[in-house]
């Protein structure tokens, strides 16, 4: 599940630099259209959630552990 998750995150980011680029490589030429402009954020939250998880794993797994000795 985790590593599925962090392979997600790998790809999105991809998909989130080209967007970025994408505004840059528009805007050199003309203003850049609302969807050009907005399309960055769909890839940004999904790395936002898949982040925070993986930043979540290794507490949830030290606080699980620690329960378990208990
Ligand atoms: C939006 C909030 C984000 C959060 C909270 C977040 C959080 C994280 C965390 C916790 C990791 C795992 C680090 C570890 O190895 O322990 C990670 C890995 C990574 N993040 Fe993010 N991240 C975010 C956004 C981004 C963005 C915007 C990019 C790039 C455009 C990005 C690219 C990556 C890459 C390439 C990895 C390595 C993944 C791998 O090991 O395959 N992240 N991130």
């Amino acid at each position: 599940m985790s590593n599925w998750i962090r392979l997600f995150h790998r790809w999105v980011s991809i998909v989130f630099t080209v967007t970025v680029l994408a505004n840059f490589a528009v805007m050199s030429q003309q203003p850049p259209p609302p969807y050009i402009v907005y399309a960055p954020l769909p890839p940004l939250f999904l790395l936002l959630f898949s982040g925070l998880y993986m930043f979540a794993l290794p507490y949830v797994a030290k606080w699980r552990a620690a329960r378990r000795t208990a």
